[in-house]
C-alpha cells in the first residue's frame, strides 16, 4: 500500500477505558497518526493502558498532556460531565479534538466548542464509530445510488432488558455527570444510525417520553436519570423518525438474549419510497413491479470502524478529506437529544429552532 508523506499527526488519548483503548488499539494502522502521550486519573489503569500501547508519556492530570507541545491532537474518552471542559480546554490550547459519545451534556455546550473550534481553525469531532461499519457503509452506497428513493420514515431501536452501565464511580446513572441516562448513552447512537443513513435532515421537532422505573436493579447512590426514552422526531424535509431506546426494560422475547446486557436489540430501518433497509443484518427491500423483494446486498469490506474512523478524524486535521462526524452535526445532535428531555418535562411537541 502507498504510504502517505503527510506529517504524522501526534495524538494523546485522555480516559483510558473501553473507548480510549479502541482507539489506541486502531492507531498502529495508521501511517499519520501516533500515540504520543494518555492521560487518566486511575494509576492501574492508566499503567495497563501504557505498557499495552505504548504512548511515548503518560499523565495522570490531564492539562499536562494539553499542555505539551509535543500533541497535536486529543481523544476524550472521559466520563460525559468532562467532555466539555477539556475539548474546549484542548482547543483553547490549539489542538484538534475526537470527543467521545454524546458530544456535550447540551446544546449550550455544544455550539461554544463548534465557535471555537471554527474561530480557531481546529478540528472538532465527535465519535460515532458505528457510522463506518461495512453494513452503515454499503447502506450509504445504496441510498447515494438512490436505490431507497425518497426517504420519509426510520426507525431507530436500542433497547435492553437488564443493561445499566456503571463506569467508574457510578457517573452513568447521575444526571450532573452524565447528563442523562438510556438517551445520551445508547439511545444517541441509535438516533444517530438512522439520522445518518437519512441524510441528516434538519430537525425541526420533538415529542417525547422518558421514564425510570427500574434503579432498584444496581446500587449506585445516585441514580437520577431516564432508563428508558422514547421520541418521534420530524424533520425540514417531512420524514420523521421514532426512536426507542432503554437500558432496562421487561422486553418482550421477540427481543433475542445478548451476551452481557439480557435482552437487547440495536437497529435502524429506514423507509423509502422504492426501498427500505435494515441495518442488521443488513438487508434491502425493493419494490419490485408492485411487490417488495429482498435484495441480497454484498458487505464492503470488514474494515475496523474505529480505525476508519480515525482515519477520517486524521485525513481532516490533514484536510485531505471532510469530517465525517463533524462539529454541525454534533451541534444538531445535541438539539435532538435536549428537545427530547424539554418535550418529556412539558408534556408537549418542541419545536427546535
Ligand atoms: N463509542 C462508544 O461506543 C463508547 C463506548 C463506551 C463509552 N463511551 C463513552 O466514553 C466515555 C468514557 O466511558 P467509559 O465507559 O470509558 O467510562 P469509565 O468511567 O469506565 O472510564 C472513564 C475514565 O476516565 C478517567 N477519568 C475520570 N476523570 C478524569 C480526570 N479528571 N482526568 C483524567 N482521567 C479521568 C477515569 O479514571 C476512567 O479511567 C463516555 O463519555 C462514554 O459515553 C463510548
Amino acid at each position: 500500500m502507498k504510504r502517505s508523506k503527510a506529517k504524522p499527526i501526534n495524538i494523546g488519548i485522555i480516559g483510558t477505558g473501553w473507548p480510549g483503548q479502541q482507539h489506541a488499539r486502531v492507531m498502529s494502522a495508521i501511517p499519520d497518526a501516533r500515540l504520543a502521550a494518555c492521560a487518566d486519573l486511575d494509576d492501574a489503569r492508566r499503567k495497563e493502558f501504557a505498557q499495552t500501547y505504548a504512548p511515548a508519556k503518560s499523565f495522570s492530570d490531564y492539562h499536562e498532556l494539553l499542555h505539551d507541545p509535543a500533541v497535536d491532537a486529543v481523544i476524550v474518552c472521559l466520563p460525559n460531565f468532562l467532555h466539555f471542559p477539556a475539548s474546549l480546554a484542548a482547543l483553547e490550547v490549539g489542538k484538534h479534538v475526537l470527543c467521545e459519545k454524546p458530544p456535550t451534556m447540551n446544546v449550550a455546550e455544544m455550539k461554544v466548542l463548534h465557535e471555537e473550534a471554527t474561530r480557531r481553525g481546529l478540528v472538532y469531532y465527535f465519535s460515532r464509530q458505528f457510522r463506518f461499519t461495512p453494513a452503515m457503509r454499503a447502506a450509504k452506497g445504496l441510498i447515494a445510488a438512490g436505490r431507497l428513493g425518497h426517504i420519509y420514515h426510520a426507525r431507530a431501536t436500542w433497547v435492553r432488558s437488564r443493561g445499566i452501565p456503571q463506569g467508574v464511580g457510578g457517573w452513568f446513572t447521575e444526571k450532573k455527570r452524565s447528563g442523562g441516562g438510556a438517551l445520551i448513552d445508547i439511545g444517541v447512537h441509535a438516533l444517530d444510525s438512522a439520522w445518518y443513513l437519512m441524510g441528516t435532515p434538519r430537525p425541526v421537532s420533538v415529542s417525547a417520553q422518558v421514564f425510570r422505573n427500574f434503579e432498584h436493579l444496581v446500587q449506585d447512590p445516585v441514580f437520577d436519570v431516564e432508563d428508558a426514552a422514547y421520541a418521534f422526531i420530524r424533520f425540514d424535509n417531512g420524514a420523521v423518525v421514532q426512536l426507542e431506546t432503554s437500558w432496562a426494560g421487561n422486553l418482550p422475547d421477540d427481543i433475542p438474549m445478548g451476551q452481557y446486557f439480557g435482552r437487547e436489540l440495536n437497529n435502524s430501518t429506514v423507509y423509502g419510497t422504492k426501498g427500505t433497509i435494515r441495518l442488521k443484518p443488513l438487508s434491502f427491500f425493493e419494490d419490485q413491479n408492485g411487490a417488495v423483494e429482498t435484495v441480497p446486498v454484498e458487505l464492503p469490506d470488514d474494515a475496523d470502524s474505529f480505525e476508519l474512523q480515525l482515519r477520517n478524524f486524521i485525513e481532516a486535521i490533514s484536510g485531505r478529506a471532510e469530517a465525517i462526524n463533524n462539529a454541525t452535526q454534533a451541534v444538531e445532535l445535541m438539539e435532538m437529544l435536549d428537545a427530547i428531555y424539554a418535550s418529556s418535562a412539558s408534556g408537549r411537541e418542541v419545536p427546535i429552532v
